[in-house]
């Protein structure tokens, strides 16, 4: 059991994760990559299938190019790194995939927020997922909707979500009961 103090660091660690999408250009170090990637590979997923690869951009055209295309990946384009999530696109696993995707994004985002990197998803959509494919030579089946932008936070990012905040828990949170407070 950890002390107090180290418990509520952890969790307040944990609750501080926000989205990131301005970046100093700053590189980031190959074995905070690789460690970021370690942990991707560990993630978690339906049946152990492991549905995923991953192809990491640091080149600057490549980052310009896939920021224009269609979705909400503007912030590739300042990132250090971008890491495009390439799914097995097995169509009869869909719902699993979609699933398994979205624990390996957080988990990159957390391997990432160790390092004091900051990171966003970035959806690409329609046109955006074929493009991307195109651009980096993956194969057309696959699946690709979901990129992570890296890199350390610029100064005086204020993400968006922090102004907004979140709901309050007691209504979110029912006790043995959905309706009970
Ligand atoms: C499934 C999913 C898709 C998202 N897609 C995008 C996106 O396409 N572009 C983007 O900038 N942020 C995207 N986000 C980030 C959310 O906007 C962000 O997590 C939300 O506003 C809460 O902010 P926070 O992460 O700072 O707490 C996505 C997040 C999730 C979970």
């Amino acid at each position: 059991m950890p002390s107090e103090e180290r418990l509520q660091d952890r969790l307040a660690w944990l609750r501080r994760l926000r989205t990131v999408r301005r970046f100093r250009p700053d590189p980031l170090p190959e074995p905070a990559l690789r460690d970021i990637l370690e942990v991707a590979r560990w993630t978690g997923s339906a049946k152990n299938l492991q549905p995923w690869e991953f192809v990491v951009v640091r080149d600057r055209t490549m980052l310009e190019r896939l920021s224009q295309l269609d979705g909400f990946v503007w912030h590739l384009a300042g990132a250090a790194a971008g890491i495009v999530l390439v799914m097995a696109g097995d169509p009869q696993r869909r719902a699993q995939e979609t699933f398994d995707e979205g624990r390996l994004s957080e988990r990159i985002q957390l391997a990432a927020w160790a390092y004091g990197i900051g990171s966003s998803i970035g959806w690409l959509v329609g046109d955006g997922q074929t493009e991307a494919k195109r651009l980096l030579g993956i194969p057309p089946e696959r699946l690709v909707r979901t990129t992570l932008s890296l890199g350390y936070p610029a100064a005086g990012e204020q993400p968006t979500s922090v102004i907004r905040g979140r709901k309050p828990l007691h209504e979110l949170t029912h006790y043995e009961r959905y309706g009970q407070r």
